[in-house]
């Protein structure tokens, strides 16, 4: 539903730039600065999904993390200070009990336990996770 709603209004703003411009300079502004805007709010958007569905059971409501299992996002200075293509890879890779990272009580499994996300996916992820943090 938010997703028909943001294609929509992207649509309409687009037809109405170029509506009222008239030639060229207006619809190269149109068609550059409305998607860029919108696009991250809608990559937010669908990260949250891939996370409930996939991310969620280890990791808690909104990355509070669970005891014993995922650990918190909200804090977590490995988030922080990582690259999003440190993460994509480290997602990818998973983290094993015996790594010197683990606080050795489950590991985190390799795609979160779903191979079939892609990289897009996981991006999505990520910037949710960004969004989340303190
Ligand atoms: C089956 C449980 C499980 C699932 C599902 C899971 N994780 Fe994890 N994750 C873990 C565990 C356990 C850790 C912490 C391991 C450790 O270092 O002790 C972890 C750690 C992480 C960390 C590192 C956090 C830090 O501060 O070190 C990231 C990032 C992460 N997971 C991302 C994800 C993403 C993205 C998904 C979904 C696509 C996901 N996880 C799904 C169990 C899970």
């Amino acid at each position: 539903m938010k997703r028909t709603m943001t294609a929509l209004s992207i649509v309409a703003s687009l037809a109405l730039l170029s509506g009222c411009g008239g030639e060229g300079e207006t619809q190269a502004t149109g068609t550059t600065a409305a998607p860029a805007v919108d696009s991250n709010t809608f990559a937010k958007a669908k990260g949250k999904v891939v996370y409930n569905k996939t991310c969620l059971a280890c990791h808690g409501e909104g990355g509070v993390g669970v005891e014993n299992l995922g650990k918190n996002w909200i804090v977590s200075e490995f988030i922080k200070n990582s690259s999003d293509t440190e993460l994509l890879a480290f997602i990818r890779a998973g983290r094993t009990i015996d790594d010197p990272m683990s606080a050795g009580n489950a590991p985190m499994p390799p795609s979160g336990g779903d191979p079939t996300l892609t990289d897009e996916d996981l991006n999505n992820v990520i910037i949710y996770m960004r969004s989340l943090q303190d």
